[in-house]
């Protein structure tokens, strides 16, 4: 889904958010595990204040896991404990019931301790458009005994759906906008197909995405597309030139580079991870 957003979007959804985090325990920051910082909302840290919060890299089975791996230590040593997920097949209800019980262990207790009643963890999926907070949440959902009501303190016309008997998840997750602050971010969230309106031309992504491939996945992209050793001679437009002639494009760079993007999109050339841990500065 495209969604253009304006300031006035921006300010109904943050108002949205933080109207529903009165009512949950827990925020799940759902982030593309190929772009764990590009995915990431700028506002977040300032709209969700001090709630709970675990950070969910979805699509994990799209992303490097070298890289993965270093992500979630990474998110740990910020303080944000932090899972990798594939959505489409092993994210278990067990898992986040367990994970946000620890997280939460200290709340819980204290309730305990005074006597409380024990009672199910509320959590929110948080994320930016397409980063999997649909999938996840049916996934997470066990449909025939989704839906425990309405619940004093929702929005109206909001349910609360029964994950397990200790957790339950809002039904409308929080929409957040991605950033574009810096050319890389853009091109990284058009690559990975986050937004998909023309805000960024394909060649300028296209040639984005060879550059990236070649200084870190340089094997996959020379046995997709039969390099040569001559050819990580070229320069990046050159070999997109390349490529264009090679797809029977004849001079169309523009219809080779939508070629190049899908082929990306659809892991063609492999899992990748866009944003990298290496050699960063702490972000
Ligand atoms: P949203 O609610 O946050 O907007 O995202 P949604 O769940 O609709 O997911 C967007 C796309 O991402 C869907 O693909 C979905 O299948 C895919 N997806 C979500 N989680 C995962 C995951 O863990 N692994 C993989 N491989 N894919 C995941 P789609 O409907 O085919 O749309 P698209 O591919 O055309 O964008």
């Amino acid at each position: 889904a495209t969604i253009q957003w304006f300031p006035g979007h921006m300010a109904k959804a943050i108002r949205q958010l933080e109207e529903n985090l009165h009512v949950v325990d827990i925020v799940f920051e759902l982030v593309d595990a190929r772009i764990p910082q590009s995915s990431r909302n700028p506002e977040i840290e300032r709209i969700i204040k001090n709630k709970p919060h675990l950070v969910i890299m979805t699509k994990s089975d799209l992303a490097d896991p070298e890289q993965t791996k270093n992500w979630i230590k990474k998110f740990k040593a910020q303080g944000l404990p932090a899972i990798a997920v594939d959505s489409k097949a092993n994210i278990t209800t067990k898992t986040v019931t367990r994970i946000s019980q620890s997280i939460l262990a200290d709340k819980l207790d204290n309730e305990q301790q005074k006597g409380l009643k024990e009672r199910p963890i509320r959590a929110i999926t948080v994320g930016i458009p397409n980063v999997g907070k649909s999938t996840l949440l049916n996934r997470l959902v066990n449909k025939r005994a989704a839906q425990v009501g309405d619940r004093p303190g929702v929005t109206k016309g909001q349910q609360w759906l029964r994950s397990s008997s200790k957790l339950q998840l809002l039904d409308t997750p929080g929409i957040l906008w991605p950033k574009f602050d810096d050319e890389e971010t853009g091109q990284a969230l058009a690559l990975t197909g986050a937004i998909k309106d023309q805000r960024f031309a394909s060649d300028d992504v296209a040639l984005y995405a060879l550059k990236f491939f070649r200084q870190y996945y340089p094997k996959a992209l020379q046995e997709r597309y039969k390099l040569t050793e001559d050819d990580f001679d070229l320069s990046d437009v050159d070999l997109l030139l390349k490529l264009t002639k090679q797809f029977g494009m004849k001079d169309d760079y523009e219809r080779a580079s939508d070629r190049l993007i899908l082929d990306i999109r659809k892991s063609k050339l492999g899992r990748y991870s866009l944003n990298r841990t290496d050699g960063e500065a702490d972000a």
